[in-house]
């Protein structure tokens, strides 16, 4: 894959960091790390799909840079995202004879990169760590802003910190080898950036997501570009999501979250794609709301399924389902003082946080939304 690296950067103080995007980031990741080390000894957490193709030029990259390099490999999918898991991989790293100017190197989608920078923020009360993202979703989302998590049994994300890394460097090239559905589901991250804040970028993506999709070097690398500096933005404005700029982020999401519980967090409703017909169920709930316009809805409906994402609930087998929905929604991170937050759109682009979503209203939209 051809094209130039271009440089981002979260504005963050003392822990500001860049972010890197475009081809050939992974095979010189060792050259690009080595400035940042106190210390030449990294530790590179991974999967096993990931591992397969990608592992072997990056510990070449840090072999040439004469970086001291020990790889754990961990299985792929949520579930390793959990204690046992956790608690595994810490006693591996530390089996490597670590010390605070030693860097862990995340190599991988959201699920490595969450369970490894809760392990960076954790381990000798903090050591260094870089994000290698592989999936569309991590590149454009989770690899940026440091919010790392495990899941635990009473919900996902429940324990982790806020904890950035030095460095993210999304390489273009990885995404050659991910799946279809995987791709699409990380585009779902970047059409929620359109509608959230920019709608000339959503009706870019509208236009363009057939190159996005087919890897097209130009189109990939703006779409992931216009996707990371907004949310570099908004981190740097709201690191700890203490505010509104962050919460925007989860459009999409108290829905989709509520989805992805009531399938069981796994294959049959992948992160994005559960973000993909909550951004869906967002749009008709602001219509039914008097928000938002019906027409803006149906074009958002009408590009998500284009992508081959889902946008009923009937589709997913959650028709009739809606006290079970709105029993999770109620348990989101986000519920405070027992009202459910929600982020709806007033129009494509342009979205806002409403603190205290009725009950009720949601229970008779779910219920109708089949
Ligand atoms: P993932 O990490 O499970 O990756 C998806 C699948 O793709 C896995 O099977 C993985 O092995 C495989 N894979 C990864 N890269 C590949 C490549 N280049 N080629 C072939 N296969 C590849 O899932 P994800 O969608 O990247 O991330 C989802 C996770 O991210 C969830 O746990 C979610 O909670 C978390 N998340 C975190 C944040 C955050 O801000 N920290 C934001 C969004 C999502
Ligand atoms: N993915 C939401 C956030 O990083 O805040």
């Amino acid at each position: 894959m051809s094209g130039a690296v271009e440089t981002l950067r979260v504005e963050l103080a003392d822990r500001g960091y860049d972010i890197l995007v475009g081809p050939g980031l992974i095979a010189a990741a060792g050259a690009h790390i080595l400035p940042l080390m106190r210390r030449k000894q990294a530790v590179v957490v991974t999967d096993e799909t990931v591992a397969a193709t990608h592992l072997e030029p990056l510990v070449a990259g840090l072999g040439a840079a004469g970086i001291a390099h020990h790889p754990i490999v961990l299985p792929p999918g949520e579930g390793t995202k959990d204690l046992a898991h956790f608690g595994r991989l810490v006693d591996d790293v530390l089996a490597c004879t670590i010390e605070r100017g030693t860097m862990l190197v995340a190599l991988g989608g959201g699920v490595v990169g969450d369970i490894c920078g809760f392990a960076a923020a954790t381990l000798l009360r903090g050591i260094d760590f870089v994000q290698v993202p592989t999936t569309l979703l991590a590149q454009v989302d989770s690899s940026v802003g440091g919010k790392t998590a495990i899941n635990t049994a009473a919900g996902k994300n429940l324990l982790g910190a806020f904890y950035q890394p030095r460095l993210v460097l999304a390489d273009s090239g990885a995404l050659a080898t991910l799946p279809r559905r995987e791709l699409l589901a990380g585009y779902a991250e970047t059409v929620k950036y359109g509608l959230i804040a920019d709608a000339g970028f959503f009706n870019w993506l509208e236009a363009e997501s057939g190159r996005v999709c087919g890897l097209e070097p130009a189109a990939l690398n703006r779409a992931v570009i216009t996707s990371c500096r907004m949310k570099a933005e908004i981190v740097a404005a709201d690191e700890r999501e203490t505010g509104d700029a962050r919460a925007l982020l989860n459009f999409g999401h108290t829905f989709g979250h509520a989805l992805e519980a009531e399938t069981g967090f796994g294959d049959a409703l992948l992160h994005g794609e559960a973000v993909a017909l909550g951004m869906v169920l967002a749009f008709d709930f602001a219509v039914r709301l008097g928000i938002c316009s019906g027409q803006d809805a149906t074009r958002v409906r009408r590009h998500v399924a284009a992508m081959d994402l889902p946008t009923e609930l009937g589709a997913i087998g959650l028709a009739s389902k809606a006290d079970a929905l709105l029993a999770h929604m109620g348990k989101d991170k986000k519920v405070r003082d027992g009202k459910i937050t929600l982020i709806l759109p007033r129009r494509i682009g342009d979205a806002y946080v409403m603190r205290d979503a009725g009950a009720e209203d949601l229970r008779a939209f779910l219920a109708e939304a089949a």
